[in-house]
């Protein structure tokens, strides 16, 4: 047996055993210790933190999840670490994250509506409900997580963050539409309302930070708009003053979506200023043009205090907007990212 100490973001200091043969995940679970994860299986990354102290073997993981690069500065996945010497481990979230006993992430959701708002993009509205009694339910969850939705009856299922906040009456999702995709398929042919759905979750690490008066920008390509959506819709609520700026980007006009919706929180939020940018855009298009990286240098070499960045989307979009952040001065502390990893990036990497 090893001992495995976990610190937080805030500094506190969690401590647990784990043999060589078990996951630090596993391990934890069994010790009534549930830290951050959701696949369980080296795909999605929610499960990343940095070794401080101590050996380790790493089982298969996605690139995408843990580029090599990481890899070499002691990043982890914990789903998939194995120790081999004691342990100390930083994990990129603060002690309130973790819970000492397992919460309830099993439910089902009936589809209220299904609806094509873009070239590319559906929009999906389900009702969540309790998996035993079938009564409407409200999911506990934090702006910017996801649930694992399967596709009824296939027992595969994809992840997919809310854009709503915890309190609305149903859950919203922004889903891209890929022509080969498993679940865009299920959308186009099979999702009508009344159709029930099992969710698992809610997961992710991608919220808010508290970090006093700084302003929030966020950046969103395409349906990675979802969870910053929640995040900003959270803000409105809790009142938050902060200065927020929305970048949100499509390559082409045909796949803009949710403009009156965010004008409409525009409108309703003095602090909030939206920038609509699209890379290819119509002879009439009357927003910016170009791609939101272009956008937020602008911005970000005009503000004096380097603001927070939540950034959100396709991975290549991720990487783009991290260098051009880093270019600006922006410290990498400051940027919380969550990639859209493609389905079975794991086992692809296997
Ligand atoms: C934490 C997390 C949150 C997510 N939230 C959202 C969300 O809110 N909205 C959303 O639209 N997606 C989201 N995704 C991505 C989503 O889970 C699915 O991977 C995606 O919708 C494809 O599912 P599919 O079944 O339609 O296609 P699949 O059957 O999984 O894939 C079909 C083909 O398309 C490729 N492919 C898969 N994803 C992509 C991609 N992004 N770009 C290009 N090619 C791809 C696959 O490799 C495969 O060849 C999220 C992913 C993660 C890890
Ligand atoms: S939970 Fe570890 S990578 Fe998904």
């Amino acid at each position: 047996m090893y001992k495995i100490s976990v610190i937080t973001e805030d500094d506190f200091e969690v401590t647990f055993e784990c043999p060589p043969s078990e996951d630090i995940i596993s391990a934890g679970v069994g010790s009534d210790v549930i830290l951050l994860s959701s696949c369980h299986e080296g795909g999605c990354a929610t499960c990343k933190a940095e070794c401080l102290e101590g050996e380790y073997e790493l089982g298969r993981c996605s690139v995408q999840a843990l580029p090599p690069d990481e890899e070499e500065a002691s990043k982890v996945l914990l789903c998939r670490t194995y120790p081999r010497s004691d342990l100390v481990i930083r994990v990129p979230y603060t002690f309130e994250r973790i819970s000492f006993q397992k919460a309830n992430t099993d439910w089902q959701g009936e589809i209220v509506a299904v609806e094509k708002i873009a070239s590319n993009v559906a929009k999906l509205q389900i009702e969540p409900k309790d998996l035993e009694t079938g009564m409407a339910v409200q999911i506990p969850f934090l702006a910017g997580q996801y649930l694992d939705i399967e596709i009824p009856g296939t027992g595969t299922s994809r992840c997919y963050s809310m854009a709503t906040i915890d309190d609305d009456p149903s859950l919203d999702f922004l889903i891209r539409i890929l022509p080969d995709g498993r679940f865009s398929q299920f959308l186009s042919s099979e999702a009508v309302p009344g159709v029930v759905m099992k969710l698992r979750g809610p997961f992710g690490g991608f919220n808010i930070r508290e970090n006093g008066l700084r302003a929030r920008y966020f950046v969103a390509g395409g349906t990675g708009l979802a969870p910053v959506l929640s995040m900003i819709r959270y803000m409105k609520r809790e009142q938050h003053p902060q200065e927020a700026k929305l970048f949100f980007g499509v390559t082409h006009q045909h796949e803009v979506f949710y403009l009156a919706e965010l004008k409409k929180l525009e409108a309703e939020m003095p602090n909030l200023k939206v920038y609509v940018t699209v890379m290819k855009p119509d002879s009439d298009w009357q927003g910016c043009t170009g791609t939101v990286v272009d956008e937020l240098i602008k911005q970000l070499r005009d503000a004096k205090v380097k603001p927070d960045i939540y950034l959100c989307g396709p991975p290549a979009m991720i990487d783009a907007t991290f260098a051009a952040a880093a270019t600006c001065g922006v410290p990498k502390e400051q940027v919380y990212v969550e990639k859209f990893l493609a389905s079975g990036a794991a086992v692809a990497a296997e």
